[in-house]
């Protein structure tokens, strides 16, 4: 095996995904203490009162409004191996950007409150998963609660989600009074002690079944019961149908406490596939150690007001990256230096070097490149386009202070760039009045925010009668502009889209005019 290979091999890559307050944070932030990375206490990944005055006001906005909308990358160690995790948005109006980081990530942990199972936006970001055809395993938090009945949640799962449940621990102890878990390749009772406030690993005892059974009495009689009916039903970890995403590991556990961390951990080492050749757009892959190659897979810029730059975040997915090292930007075919790449530990920037396939690497001043380009050097790659989401919400976008015009439309161009919102464009009108297209109404408040606060261009928003988009071509367009309650505008990169007041309307088109090109796009309908 070359270094590369080899590299790739020790990385397992993955995101969290949970509805607002099931615990990611928390959970995560019990990641970098088990894997060491932090040392007493959480608060390295959610910005504390102290540190605000160095981050943007739209993470100000983000922290007011307990929503997460920047997405940050961490990486730390865990039993010799390197575990690069990406955080999600938690919020459904950024299920594009959860889309889009899920595209960076080999797996998922689906993250769920043990009293409330699959809360909306779980099954919202749950979809996003199964549209991306990753595998995930899923983590029932806040045992140390009183909650729902174990095999009633593992039900609950299988029915909403269609997969089939198949648990690699199981709790000891109803919901609130958790004692352990049973693992259930070995049989043995884990047991665990409580530390103060959760700011230390757990201690854990592994406990013989003869011996559980005679500490812990009906306790343990009652879990190994559930467990050994789970055995008759064969709800047993399945790598294949794991890996095809029609089954995922479950864990229990509380990561307020760190009971069920470790095992977790281990489930994260043992069962997400390490990085593999990524399909690209012609359908080949590119081998591991052939030349360096990455996906941009979020841009970002103003992320700290006292650098004012633009951040490309690219995973690497062959080749080594070295920093330094002369690059192209697969959209415009430009080389550029990658003198400053720099990964993210919660808001703290650290210098990169050497990055493998698995790895994030956060690039500073990689003007020019968008979401979804390919980074290279070498053999030019394209990967596969990642799909824009339906918007839902369209909104015309005006300066109010017209002396402020370049601004403004710097900071639109910047905003599409990362796709914050999709900015679509008459093309008589051009940009003196874009209108902003979103899959959810709190994008257009980060969007009004960041021209105001880092372009310094405020901006007013008026509504559209439109509510519902299909994507056209230069063909189609001239017959549906001169239709009422239709309008085609344009993005950046040229696709057209069609604009219709409601969807009763835009099926009458589709059905009367059947030589029309009216496409579908992604997340539409019965997903969001
Ligand atoms: P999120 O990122 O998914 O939105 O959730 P976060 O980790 O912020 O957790 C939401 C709340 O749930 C927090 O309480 C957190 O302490 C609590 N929590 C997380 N995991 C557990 C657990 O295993 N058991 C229990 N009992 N609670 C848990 P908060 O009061 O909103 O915030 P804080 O004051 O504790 O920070």
């Amino acid at each position: 095996m070359s270094e590369i290979t080899t590299e790739a091999a020790r990385r397992r890559t993955f995101a969290i995904i949970s509805h607002p307050d099931a615990g990611k944070t928390t959970l995560t932030e019990k990641f970098l203490l088990y894997g060491g990375a932090l040392t007493a206490g959480a608060g390295a990944v959610k910005a504390r009162g102290g540190r605000r005055s160095a981050t943007s006001d739209w993470m100000e906005m983000e922290q007011q409004r307990g929503i997460s909308i920047t997405s940050a990358a961490l990486q730390f160690d865990y039993r010799g191996r390197i575990l690069n995790l990406l955080d999600t948005p938690g919020h459904r109006d950024f299920s594009e950007d959860t889309y889009r980081v899920l595209a960076a990530a080999d797996a998922a942990v689906m993250v769920l409150d043990a009293a409330k199972g699959i809360e909306p936006q779980t099954l919202k970001l749950f979809e996003v998963c199964r549209e991306r055809e990753i595998p995930f395993m899923t983590f029932i938090n806040k045992w140390d609660r009183p909650g729902r009945g174990a095999l009633e949640l593992l039900d609950e799962i299988e029915r909403t989600l269609i997969v089939e449940p198949t648990p690699v621990t199981w709790p000891v102890g109803l919901a609130g009074e958790f004692k352990g878990i049973i693992d259930r390749a070995t049989g043995d009772f884990i047991r665990f002690e409580r530390t103060a406030r959760g700011s230390t690993v757990a201690p854990e005892e592994i406990v013989a079944p003869d011996r559980a059974e005679m500490e812990e009495g009906e306790v343990w009689a009652s879990a190994s019961e559930e467990s050994d009916l789970l055995e008759m039903l064969d709800r047993n970890i399945d790598t294949k149908t794991f890996l095809a995403g029609e089954s995922t590991p479950v864990f229990f556990g509380s990561a307020l406490t760190n009971f069920g961390i470790r095992a977790l951990l281990d489930g994260v080492v043992d069962l997400i596939p390490s990085p593999a050749p990524r399909p690209l757009a012609d359908g080949s892959r590119r081998p591991l150690d052939s030349d360096f190659s990455g996906l941009v897979f979020k841009v970002q810029a103003g992320m700290d007001k006292a650098h004012r730059d633009r951040i490309a975040f690219v995973r690497v997915c062959s080749g080594e990256f070295k920093r330094g090292m002369i690059a192209v930007g697969g959209g415009t075919g430009r080389q550029f230096s990658t003198k400053y790449a720099q990964t993210l530990f919660g808001q703290e920037r650290e210098t990169v070097d050497l990055a493998y396939p698995g790895d994030i690497v956060g690039l500073v001043n990689a003007n020019e490149v968008r979401v979804g380009d390919a980074i290279y050097a070498g053999e030019p790659c394209e990967f596969p386009v990642l799909p824009a989401f339906a918007p839902e919400h369209f909104m015309v976008a005006r300066v109010k202070d017209t002396s402020k015009f370049k601004q403004f439309r710097k900071g639109i161009a910047q905003l599409d760039e990362e796709g914050a919102v999709q900015v679509l464009r008459d093309p008589d009108i051009g940009d003196q009045a874009p209108v902003l297209a979103a899959v959810g109404q709190l994008q257009f408040e980060v969007a009004v925010s960041r021209l105001e606060n880092e372009f310094g261009a405020p901006v007013e928003l008026t509504a559209t009668r439109y509510t519902i988009a299909r994507t056209t071509d230069a063909a189609s367009a001239p017959e549906l502009r001169a239709m009422q309650g239709v309008d085609v505008l344009q993005r950046a990169n040229g696709l057209h889209l069609a604009l219709f007041e409601s969807r009763y309307w835009m099926d009458r088109v589709l059905a009367d005019h059947p030589h029309l090109t009216l496409q579908r796009m992604v997340a539409e309908g019965g997903l969001f």
